[in-house]
């Protein structure tokens, strides 16, 4: 099966009342963490990569990597994603190359600029068949060099969203309801709090559009006291309930955004091996309890929280 675009899995996530998750991947154990559990459990999945991720392990590595994983899972739909696409060029560049989708992440300039950036990126891919995906809010934390503060987020205004996303002709719709990226998704001692009532909002200003959530890791704490019991230090780190990542997928929210979680998973992999194994050295010999972990988390995801298994 070759690669997809998400429109069609979109459409049946949505009425289906569950979500694809969206992995992001960096190198080839991630690949096959990810790949190997949503083919187990014959659910569709995006692979995604950041402009950091193509930065780390190069376009082209990346892009065989999917091709193999698509060869090697002939069962399920899988589509590759740009991740926070920062500018035209870049979106312009991974559609060149085969990316089935793009993220054009604007959210950080006027509404008016992000309208005309978007538009642009959608006129060129949607004549190339590759879907876009825009945002609109801004979630704190930290994408590649663009770190922004608690203070400096906002959430998604629902009246803005019908314009744009009839002015953009986009496909989906990040939205800013209380995630953030990273680790550090809530203040200790506070209560972590999605903001459905704006989901609920947007929804109705653009019912049966299909919106996306980012920072959406729920931080697993057995992967954090792992890494911290093995020598890593990790402090409050927290995540976004499972139980409001269920109520999302059950909602408009088709595609749920996970990164943390497996470098959560990779870290604890490494560390324990190393600890306990200190006679290890050849790299398969750690990697390979990393990779697990990854299938494991991702398969807990599809399984328990996006709902997604058997969907193929
Ligand atoms: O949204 C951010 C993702 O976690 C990607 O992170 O830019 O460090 O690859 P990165
Ligand atoms: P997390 O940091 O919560 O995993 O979010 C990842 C993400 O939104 C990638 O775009
Ligand atoms: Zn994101």
């Amino acid at each position: 099966m070759a690669l997809v675009t998400s429109k069609e899995m979109f459409e049946k996530a949505y009425n289906g009342g569950y979500a694809i998750g969206a992995f992001n991947v960096n190198n080839m154990e991630i690949v096959q963490g990810i790949t190997e559990a949503a083919q187990e459990l014959k659910s569709p999945v995006i692979l995604q990569a950041s402009a950091g991720a193509r930065k780390y392990a190069n376009p082209s590595y990346l892009r065989k990597l999917v091709e193999a994983a698509v060869i090697e899972c002939p069962d399920i739909d899988i589509v590759m994603h740009l991740d926070h696409g920062p500018d035209f060029e870049t979106c312009k560049s991974c559609i060149d190359n085969g990316f089935t989708s793009v993220m054009i992440d604007a959210s950080s300039k006027p509404f008016d600029e992000n309208i005309e950036i978007t538009k642009k990126v959608v006129e060129y891919a949607h004549a190339r068949g590759v879907v876009v995906e825009a945002e609109l809010g801004a979630l704190a934390g930290i994408e590649d060099d663009v770190n922004v503060s608690a203070e400096d987020s906002s959430y998604t205004r629902p009246e803005e969203v019908e314009e744009f996303v009839a002015r953009t002709g986009v496909d989906s719709l990040a939205i800013a309801i209380g995630t953030s990226h990273g680790a550090y998704k809530f203040k200790p001692g506070t209560k972590p709090q999605l903001r459905f009532d704006i989901l609920d909002e947007i929804v109705e200003k653009i019912p049966g559009f299909p919106i996306v959530l980012h920072g959406a890791s729920s931080v697993p704490q057995e992967y954090v006291k792992i890494i911290n019991d093995h020598g890593g230090k990790l402090v409050d780190a927290i995540g976004v309930p499972e139980d409001q990542l269920r109520q999302a997928a059950r909602s408009a929210v088709c595609k749920i955004n996970v990164d943390s979680d497996l470098r959560l998973g990779f870290t604890a992999g490494i560390r324990e091996t190393f600890e306990n194994s200190p006679e290890i050295f050849d790299p398969r010999g750690y990697l390979k309890v990393a990779r697990a972990n990854v299938k494991k988390i991702v398969m807990h995801k599809i399984q328990d929280v996006l709902g997604s298994a058997g969907k193929m």
